[in-house]
């Protein structure tokens, strides 16, 4: 492994949410909380349809989502104290063979036994710094792990934890409606590939990193890129280079934000609603449109409000407030900043002076940056603790399942993208690889150390 990384000493950072979730369970603190259900057992959603408890339980789940089996009731029953000493003893068995991935937004009690922290394309990346590890457990939501295995060698084995852990957002844009809307599309503008007299297609395809596979595939089969929150500009302009238009899912906020930020008029992106005709607009918006915004939203960010960062700002003059590109266009009007959960990271480091924040995203990186910067008051602007449903189905108990089972020579949950989504996949990353390279990976991981 390389030398700037990797740590199997355990990072404790409290308090974490995973604590003050307890804490309300327990009623030893106040507040409001989403539910609090997910805190004493994931397991007992794992066989139930539906997200679970958390901001996405409204949420409806596509029928062919991976259901989760029975955790083993050894994992279940295990104190946090048991669960720690077998996550570290097994990762110490295996060495080098396995690297353990862990998004910004999981709970503490995963995230300290990270090689890598970061976002979901950093986290992608970092399976091509390890093409010696032969399996890399991936402590984050299902399309993370699909891309991490389009990105590493067909060798190595992803693993996701728990397979319920889905992402609501993603699975708001399923490729049967993708297609039926491309060829709805089709019927508007003409042949779809055939450029003008200016070399524009009608439409290129956007979609975000927050999509499945086989999502990523349609867009590399029909000229189209991913972007992530952090490169969604570059990609636009990308795609306004090669089309007329854009199609853009699933995120609508992402892409209404983006090209908000671009100059494009509001009138000129419409909303694409899969369940109605011409996804609910007529011909005329849809020739005269530059974007056309999925109907997707993520059931998290889409919790924060103008009201909130009303209250942050009377309660707490001269508060800064950054919040996600995934929250709504108004939220993102009124706040200072908005950028993605690596903008947050840095700009918080890189304030000199103490200084107050109101964080608009995810709650368990909102806690996690509080500890590590004591020196600021930072918050989350929405003061209901309710964090990502999905990414919170990854429990300790089940990075020991998996990490015990490799020990033993097994791969449980491995996540596999079938060769013909992965090429035309690959293609869509490959072109925003292009778009923008990746600036020095490692420099900006969070370290665990
Ligand atoms: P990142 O791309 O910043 O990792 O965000 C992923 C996500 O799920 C945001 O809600
Ligand atoms: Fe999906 Fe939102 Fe959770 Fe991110 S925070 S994984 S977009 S549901």
């Amino acid at each position: 492994m390389s030398a700037v990384n990797i740590s199997l000493q355990p990072r404790r950072i409290d308090p974490s949410v995973d604590l003050e979730i307890r804490a309300i369970v327990e009623g030893r603190a106040g507040g409001e909380t989403c539910s609090t259900d997910l805190a004493s057992g994931p397991w007992n959603f794992d066989t139930v349809p539906g997200y679970g408890p958390g901001a996405s339980m409204g949420d409806v789940i596509p029928t062919g989502s991976p259901r989760q089996g029975e955790l083993p009731a050894e994992y279940r029953t295990a104190s946090a104290d048991e669960l720690d000493a077998r996550i570290l003893a097994a990762k110490a068995a295996l060495g080098d063979r396995v690297v353990v991935l862990g998004h910004f937004y999981q709970r503490e009690e995963v995230v300290r036994h990270a090689d890598y922290v970061g976002d979901s394309f950093q986290l992608a990346n970092a399976a091509l710094e390890h093409p010696d590890a032969e399996a890399i457990v991936f402590c984050g939501v299902h399309f993370m792990a699909e891309t991490a295995d389009l990105l590493s060698r067909p060798e190595q084995a992803v693993i996701l934890p728990n397979l319920a852990a889905g992402c609501s957002m993603a699975d708001m844009a399923d490729i049967d409606q993708v297609e039926d809307a491309w060829e709805q599309l089709e019927d508007v503008y003409g042949d779809l590939s055939a450029p003008d007299a200016d070399g524009l297609v009608p439409v290129i395809p956007v979609t975000y990193m927050n999509s499945s596979a086989a999502i990523k595939g349609f867009v590399g089969r029909h000229g189209g890129i991913v972007c992530t929150s952090s490169n969604a500009r570059t990609v636009l302009e990308w795609a306004f280079a090669r089309g007329r238009r854009v199609l853009f899912f699933p995120d609508q906020h992402l892409g209404r934000n983006t090209a908000k930020a671009m100059g494009v008029p509001l009138e000129q992106m419409p909303m694409w609603n899969p369940r109605k005709p011409l996804g609910g607009s007529t011909e005329e918006q849809l020739l005269d449109a530059r974007v056309i915004l999925w109907h997707g939203f993520c059931s998290v960010h889409r919790r924060f409000s103008v009201d909130q960062i009303a209250a942050a700002r009377a309660e707490h003059p001269g508060v800064r407030v950054i919040v996600h590109p995934e929250c709504p266009m108004e939220v993102v009007d009124a706040a200072d900043e908005s950028g993605s959960t690596d903008y947050i990271r840095k700009a918080i480091e890189a304030a000199t002076e103490p200084t107050t924040f109101a964080i608009g995203t995810e709650v368990n990186l909102v806690q996690r940056l509080a500890a590590q910067h004591p020196q600021h008051e930072i918050f989350c602007l929405d003061p209901v603790v309710c964090p990502c449903s999905t990414m919170y189905r990854i429990h300790p108990g089940y990075l020991a399942w998996v990490l015990e089972a490799l020990v033993d020579g097994e791969v449980l949950n491995r996540i596999t993208v079938p060769g013909d989504v992965a090429d035309p996949a690959r293609v869509a990353l490959e072109r925003m690889l292009a778009a923008k390279p990746p600036a020095a990976p490692a420099a900006h991981w969070e370290q665990a150390s």
